[in-house]
């Protein structure tokens, strides 16, 4: 009896062999070794892009018990600027954008949640724009669609064409997969309301995302309230 317990137990490993790297967040199969390798590449390249040491000069914009909100401008010393650059990449590749400019980088305004343990583990890149198109509720979706499907879809038919006034464009919000569902994007996004503009605090109609994952969506209609 025991014998097939474990036996089970086995192929249900062999199956479903995934394993959750607790530092990185990687997604991979241990017993892989083409998956291995692949984790073994991302980890340290991660790990170091996230990692904050500490600046003789940061623009603290937030504070919270789980850590602290920096803001970062593109003027701004070169070491700031150049972990700026470094999360956004880190960024892009997850969200799968290639050579995504942003439309005024002079202008743009990075926002990065620093963890106690000194990791980013948030980050909002914010632009001023003008006018935005708001995302439309889409007819039901068709439940066996791909992921791929289902961004494809809703990149392609989600906007309507009539232009509405926004002031700030959320161009990226990420949060570390690890520390995701704890309100991270949240105060990243409350924080960029308050700060985004001199002297004024934006309403959540004043903010418009561009281009959002589904992940991206549906944190957005629950922030926006829509
Ligand atoms: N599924 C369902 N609801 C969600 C999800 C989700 N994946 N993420 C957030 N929400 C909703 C929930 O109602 C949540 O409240 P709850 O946890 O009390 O239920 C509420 O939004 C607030 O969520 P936060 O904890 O503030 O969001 P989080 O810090 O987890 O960050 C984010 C959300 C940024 C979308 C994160 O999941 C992420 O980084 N995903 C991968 C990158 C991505 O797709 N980013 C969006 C790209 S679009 C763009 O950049 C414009
Ligand atoms: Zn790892």
């Amino acid at each position: 009896k025991q014998a097939s317990d474990q036996l089970i137990i086995d192929a249900g490993q062999k199956q479903f062999g995934a394993t959750t790297c607790s530092s990185c967040g990687m997604i991979y199969s241990a017993d892989n070794p083409e998956d291995n390798f692949q984790h073994t590449q991302f980890h340290q390249r991660f790990l170091n892009s996230i990692k904050y040491v500490g600046w003789k000069k940061e623009r603290v914009v937030n504070k919270f018990f789980e850590g602290k909100i920096l803001l970062i401008l593109a003027d701004d010393p070169k070491y700031a600027t150049k972990k700026a650059e470094e999360v956004r990449q880190v960024v892009d590749s997850e969200l799968g954008f290639q050579q995504v400019t942003l439309s005024r980088p002079s202008q743009a305004k990075t926002y990065l949640f620093i963890s106690t343990e000194g990791l980013v583990v948030g980050c909002v890149i914010a632009e001023p724009i003008r006018q935005a198109f708001r995302v439309l509720e889409q007819p039901d979706q068709n439940k066996d669609m791909t992921k791929d499907d289902f961004m494809e879809r809703h990149r392609a038919w989600c906007c309507s064409t009539v232009p509405e006034q926004a002031l700030c464009g959320i161009s990226r919000v990420w949060v570390f997969s690890l520390a995701r569902r704890q309100g991270i994007a949240t105060r990243l996004l409350d924080t960029v309301r308050s700060t985004f503009m001199y002297g004024s605090y934006l309403t959540k109609q004043e903010m418009a995302f561009s281009d959002p994952t589904p992940d991206g969506k549906l944190f957005a209609t629950k922030y926006c309230g829509t």
